[in-house]
């Protein structure tokens, strides 16, 4: 079983990217253990404050570096990533020269209520990720439509059609993490 470091940047409770992650988690089984990353407990990032490296960030930074994988889930507020997703990926990339996402293999998706599901975000969360070093995997893109009822209490996906995609999604998640094990090990 991979393990995963999971970013949803959203802090709202019905986040409808949370349930996507969750969803995600479901089609995953038992190839991959999906942990959560708390991104609402971090700070503002202040470079001031990395001498004294706050317990919230080293515990992010301890969970990319010992993840086999990455997954974030974006919302998009304002054709952009919401500040609480950008704020941990910039706290995760310092100290300079400690920057934790360096060769780690990832995977950008995003949901929203219309139907371009996030994909101006995505765009620019895809290029910070490249610039950042991480083994982004480039395709399958998913640009979700979250319509009320799409998910169900347990996560499940009821439209079978998106539940196929989103399964082919998983696969080729789980396939790019265990090439890079492989890369790695060699
Ligand atoms: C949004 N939303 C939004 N949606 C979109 O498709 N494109 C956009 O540019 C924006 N901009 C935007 C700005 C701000 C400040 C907010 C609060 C919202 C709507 C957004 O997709 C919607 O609220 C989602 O439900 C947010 O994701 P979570 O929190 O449900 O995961």
């Amino acid at each position: 079983m991979k393990k995963i470091a999971v970013l949803v940047g959203s802090n709202r409770k019905e986040s409808i990217n949370l349930k996507f992650a969750k969803a995600l988690e479901k089609l995953a089984g038992e190839r991959l253990q999906f942990e959560y990353a708390d991104l609402v407990s971090l700070p503002m990032y202040n470079d001031d404050e990395v001498p004294n490296y706050p317990a919230s960030a080293q515990a992010l930074k301890d969970l990319i570096e010992g993840a086999d994988g990455v997954l974030l889930l974006t919302p998009e507020f304002n054709r952009s990533i919401p500040p609480l997703l950008k704020n941990a990926i910039d706290w995760a990339s310092r100290p300079w020269g400690k920057n934790s996402w360096v060769g780690k293999p990832a995977a950008v998706v995003g949901a929203s209520p219309g139907v371009i599901g996030a994909a101006a975000a995505q765009a620019h969360l895809r290029s910070i990720m490249v610039v950042l070093g991480t083994v982004l995997m480039g395709r399958p893109e998913v640009y979700l439509q979250v319509k009320p009822g799409l998910f169900d209490e347990n996560f499940d996906i009821t439209d079978p059609d998106t539940r196929k995609f989103l399964g082919d999604f998983v696969d080729s998640f789980v396939a790019w993490v265990e090439a890079d094990a492989r890369r790695s090990a060699a």
